[in-house]
C-alpha cells in the first residue's frame, strides 16, 4: 500500500480576519458611538511605520474614529508621558496604542504602565496581562488572540495537546503560552538560550514561531501533520518571509499560515476588536 502525504492546508489569515472586519464594520454601521483609537508612533523605524499605517487603514475602513500622534524619534519620556495622560482622558478615544520597540531614551514599562488598563487596547499592562495570567481576560494581546484564532479556526481541539511556543516576549510568546496553557495545552516555552530545539518542536502538535528569525523551522523540526503558526515577519533578500521554511514545512504540517497573509491581517483585526471591547467597558464604566 502506497500512503500519500498530504500536503497542509494553508490557513488563510487575510479571509478570515476579513470576515471579522466587515462583522464589526456592520455592528457599528448603525451605533451613535464609534470605537476611537490613539496610535502613538515614536521616531521612524520603517517596519513600525508600516505596522502603524495598517493599523490606520483599517480603522476608517471599519468606521473607526482614529488619532495618529507621530512624534520624533529624540522626544522625551516625560513628553510621551504627558501624551498618554493626556490620551487617557478623551472620552472619544476608547483605545491607545503605542507602537514599541519605543527608543533608547524612554522606559517602556514606564510607558505602557501609564496607560488607563481599560484603555489599553494592546493587553500589555500589568492589570491585563496579570488578568490573563489568572484566567480572567479583561484586553489581551493582539497577536496572541490572532494565534489563538487561527489555530481554533482548524477544528484541532487544543486541550490534552502538545504546544511549543518559540519566542518569549511580552507582546506574543509569553501571552500565547498562557492562553494555550488556559485551553488546556501542555505548553513548553523555547527561546534562544533552549538547547536541541528540535527536540521540542519536533514533538509539538500545536507549535507557534515567534522569534524573528527567517525560515528557522525547517521541516525537520515539525512533526507529522502539526499545526504551525508562523508569527514572524522578516525581510530577506528583498522579500518578507516568515520564522517558518514555509515552502518545506507545508509538506509536513497538518496546518499552516503563510507569511504574508497570515498572523498579520488577523492581529489588526483582533486590535479592532479590542477596540470595540475597550469602548464597551467605557460605556460600562460611565453607567
Ligand atoms: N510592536 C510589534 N507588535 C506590536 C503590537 O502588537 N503592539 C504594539 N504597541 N507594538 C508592537
Amino acid at each position: 500500500m502506497i500512503l500519500l502525504k498530504m500536503p497542509a492546508k494553508i490557513i488563510d489569515g487575510n479571509k478570515i480576519a476579513e470576515k471579522i472586519l466587515n462583522d464589526l464594520k456592520s455592528k457599528i454601521k448603525n451605533s451613535k458611538q464609534k470605537p476611537g483609537l490613539a496610535i502613538v508612533l515614536v521616531g521612524n523605524n520603517p517596519a513600525s511605520e508600516i505596522y502603524v499605517n495598517f493599523k490606520e487603514k483599517t480603522c476608517k475602513e471599519v468606521g473607526f474614529y482614529c488619532e495618529r500622534f507621530n512624534l520624533e524619534k529624540n522626544t522625551s519620556e516625560i513628553d510621551l508621558l504627558n501624551l498618554v495622560n493626556d490620551l487617557n482622558q478623551k472620552a472619544n478615544l476608547h483605545g491607545i496604542l503605542v507602537q514599541l520597540p519605543l527608543p533608547n531614551q524612554i522606559n517602556e514599562h514606564l510607558i505602557i504602565n501609564s496607560i488607563l488598563p481599560h484603555k489599553d487596547v494592546d493587553g500589555f499592562t500589568p492589570f491585563n496581562l496579570g488578568n490573563l495570567v489568572s484566567g480572567n481576560t479583561f484586553l489581551a494581546p493582539a497577536t496572541a488572540r490572532a494565534v489563538m484564532h487561527l489555530i481554533e479556526h482548524t477544528g484541532v481541539q487544543i486541550e490534552g495537546k502538545n504546544a511549543v511556543v518559540v519566542g518569549r516576549s511580552v507582546i506574543v510568546g509569553k501571552p500565547v503560552a498562557m492562553m494555550l496553557l488556559e485551553k488546556n495545552a501542555t505548553v513548553t516555552i523555547c527561546h534562544s538560550k533552549t538547547k536541541n530545539l528540535q527536540e521540542h518542536t519536533k514533538n509539538a502538535d500545536i507549535l507557534v514561531a515567534a522569534v524573528g528569525k527567517p525560515k528557522l523551522i525547517t521541516k525537520e523540526m515539525v512533526k507529522d501533520g502539526a499545526v504551525v503558526i508562523d508569527v514572524g515577519i522578516n525581510r530577506a533578500n528583498g522579500k518578507i518571509v516568515g520564522d517558518v521554511d514555509f515552502e518545506n514545512v507545508k509538506d509536513i504540517a497538518g496546518f499552516v499560515t503563510p507569511v504574508p497573509r497570515g498572523v498579520g491581517p488577523m492581529t489588526i483585526a483582533m486590535l479592532m476588536e479590542n477596540t470595540l471591547k475597550a469602548m464597551e467597558l467605557a460605556d460600562r464604566i460611565k453607567k
